[in-house]
């Protein structure tokens, strides 16, 4: 069942290329001039021209794939885009228009809060879509209109090729919804790039997972720690958070995600000597801010391990060869996929040298079906 692989969760990660490539398979033709379809979708040229605003819901790590969201469409579509866990949307009384989606993320498609908050934002007259990885699950079949991801059963509690899964969907969804909308001549370029890059990004994850070793050589040294800090800027945050959220969870060293931006407001009071600090440099547009967020890092003599694109140079000379792990160079947008499995790998090697129960952490469920 688990193919040879020691857990499913590693049997997962490996299958995270396959994901990519199923996930584009039939709606991103390799020729440019062709247009994407997604059917299921559900929405006419005239619809993606008039939303107005989007809302993704959603929990946990699917939570994370909304966020990756907001940024690519606020900055490449110029939508404006919020972001709600599940359990905050429906309480927080909020205010949803005519021409607004809300688009629900879920792999289950069973979370309890994610259909609450869908239902909610159908009884406010909102059009709702969802993005799932099981067809026929509740969300799908509340929702007017689905994208599938197309990751296959995942088994371990913890996420991985689904979350994978769920960025090319939201990547999708914006590549489909650029074809109608009124982009500025630089969108154009780097969605014509995103659009291009998708199917390379499998072998950017294939090459990552190739050379795990050095990543689990870093990450049985965090294993001896009781803490661990992720820092990122732009895409980076939300996945400092998913690193932070994946460790914890599997192997239950106290772990925080956070804007890098934010650790002077009160997070750096806990850096002391030795403490890791997982620092993502992988959005170009930020990347001077975290050299700076770095040097600060070390200033404390906190342990500082970056995340890179391949022929970076500054953070390696500061951080020092041994401390820096590399994904392919691609683009900010596509960089965000290689860097997820880059803390998965942290998460799932440090979680490894504890012996914790990786497919099964305690405490929690695959799926969320209760408030
Ligand atoms: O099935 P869903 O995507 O709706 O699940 C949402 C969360 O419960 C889930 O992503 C959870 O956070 C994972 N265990 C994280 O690895």
């Amino acid at each position: 069942q688990k193919g040879g692989y020691e857990h499913f969760m590693l049997k997962e990660m490996h299958e995270q290329p396959q994901t990519v490539t199923d996930t584009l398979l039939g709606r991103v033709p390799e020729d440019s001039r062709l247009p994407i379809e997604i059917p299921e979708l559900n929405i006419t040229p005239d619809d993606v021209r008039r939303v107005e605003r989007l809302t993704f819901v959603a929990c946990g790590t699917a939570y994370h794939a909304g966020v990756i969201a907001k940024y690519a469409f606020e900055q490449i579509l110029r939508i404006p885009v919020n972001v709600d866990v599940g359990s905050e949307f429906r309480y927080r009384q909020p205010i949803l228009g005519k021409n607004e989606w809300v688009i629900a993320i879920s792999q289950s498609g069973e979370t309890a809060d994610t259909i609450a908050s869908m239902r909610e934002g159908k009884e406010q007259g909102a059009r709702v879509l969802a993005i799932t990885n099981v067809v026929g699950s509740s969300v799908a079949r509340l929702a007017d209109g689905v994208l599938y991801t197309r990751a296959g059963p995942e088994v371990a509690v913890a996420s991985t090729k689904a979350f994978i899964g769920q960025i090319v969907g939201v990547y999708l969804l914006l590549l489909y919804m650029a074809q109608y909308r009124h982009l500025s001549p630089s969108a154009q370029q780097v969605v014509r790039e995103l659009r291009q890059g998708l199917w390379r990004s499998a072998r950017d994850i294939e090459r990552v997972l190739e050379t795990a070793d050095k990543t689990r050589a870093i990450a049985e040294r965090i294993a001896e720690k009781p803490v661990a800090f992720f820092i990122g800027r732009n895409m980076d945050e939300p996945l400092a958070r998913e690193g932070a959220l994946k460790l914890k969870e599997i192997s239950y060293i106290h772990a925080q995600g956070y804007p890098a931006g934010e650790l002077k407001h009160g997070t750096l009071a806990l850096l002391e000597s030795g403490v890791p600090v997982v620092a993502l440099a992988t959005q170009s547009s930020v990347y001077d801010k975290m050299v700076s967020n770095m040097q600060e890092v070390l200033a404390r003599d906190a342990w500082c391990i970056g995340i890179v694109p391949e022929g970076d140079e500054r953070v390696t000379q500061l951080l020092g060869e041994e401390n820096v792990l590399t994904i392919p160079r691609s683009n900010d947008y596509l960089h965000v996929l290689p860097a997820a499995v880059q803390v998965q790998l942290i998460a799932y090697y440090a979680a490894r040298a504890l012996g914790r129960d990786i497919d099964q952490p305690r405490n929690l469920a695959k799926s969320v079906t209760v408030e």
